[in-house]
């Protein structure tokens, strides 16, 4: 196996989920626009995977960037989290149902590795299952044959990600999960990372806590407080509040002008004393 080029992992990433037909255009403008790193998933009932794969090769038709140059992370759906549409035989075992679907994202990608192979969602809300540790296995198959540099879990709980410790499972090298406010900010799961060294990557940021981005404390901290004295927007204030927690944060914007300020989040710096406010600001 030659050495594969590290894609690094990026500070931001673009999410594409039900963007349907505007899917391909909307990777590429996420390209053009600076994220350097794309989330999809082999899941058609919420994602267009093929349809990002045509977002790519028209950025690297337009030269915008090489796939060494961007991060790409898809995911293994059971076939609950999925339609009809299945990227696998689902008479055939949970690993053949891994390799298949793995097969599939290439194809759609046009490509021969992603960064990061993620499970969608464990089996049970309660349990990590022997279903899960199947799937993990044959993903770690995956990442061993080159076919994803690492290893990602979605929507877990910190119950799971204790159980996969206590089985002696190898650990993700990112948890990606929907994160509220009002459960700190999904604090349990986010200290867990950090003493496991997994980077947590954050969704929903805006969406699942529409209350705390209107909170006075929020506003108070728009004013002149980005790179040249212009104001923040609430958005902004959530993001950069995000990173300065260790939260790598998605954004699944689809216009132009919020996938700038998305970006542009990156210059703000909040002082640590509003941190720590917003971090229990609602739970
Ligand atoms: N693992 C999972 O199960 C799972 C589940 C859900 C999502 N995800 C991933 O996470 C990605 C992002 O999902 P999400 O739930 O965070 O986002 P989202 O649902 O795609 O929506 C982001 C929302 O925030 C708005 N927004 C973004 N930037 C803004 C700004 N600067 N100012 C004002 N509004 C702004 C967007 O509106 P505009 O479009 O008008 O900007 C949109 O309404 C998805 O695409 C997917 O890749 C994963």
């Amino acid at each position: 196996m030659p050495p594969q080029p590290l894609s690094p992992v990026p500070d931001f990433i673009y999410g594409t989920a039900w963007k349907e037909d505007r899917t391909p255009a909307l990777t590429e403008l996420a390209l053009r626009m600076g994220f350097r790193g794309i989330d999809t998933a082999n899941q058609r009932r919420h994602y267009f995977e093929a349809g990002v794969g045509q977002g790519l090769a028209a950025a690297y038709r337009a030269g915008l960037v090489t796939r060494d140059d961007f991060f790409l992370q898809t995911k293994f759906t059971y076939q609950p989290g999925q339609d009809h549409r299945l990227p696998y035989d689902p008479t055939a075992s949970l690993s053949v149902q891994v390799a298949q679907s793995m097969a599939s994202s290439l194809d759609h990608l046009a490509t021969d590795h992603v960064d990061s192979y993620v499970l969608h969602g464990p089996s049970s809300n309660h349990d990590w299952t022997d279903a899960d540790a199947e799937v993990w296995e044959a993903m770690r198959k995956e990442r061993d044959a080159g076919r994803t540099r690492l290893l990602g879990v979605s929507n877990v709980s910190l119950r799971h990600l204790q159980q996969m410790a206590a089985a002696r499972a190898e650990l993700p090298a990112f948890v990606q999960n929907r994160c509220y406010a009002r459960l700190g900010w999904d604090r349990a799961v986010r200290s867990f990372c950090r003493e496991h060294k997994i980077i947590y990557q954050g969704f929903s940021l805006l969406t699942a806590n529409q209350e705390v981005l209107h909170h006075p404390l929020i506003a108070s901290l728009t004013i002149a407080s980005l790179a040249a004295s212009t104001n923040a927007t609430p958005a902004q204030v959530v993001f950069s509040f995000a990173r300065s927690i260790g939260i790598l944060p998605l954004t699944g914007t689809s216009n132009a002008e919020h996938m700038k300020q998305d970006l542009a989040s990156r210059q703000l710096t909040l002082p640590p004393e509003a941190v720590q406010a917003i971090e229990s600001v609602a739970g």
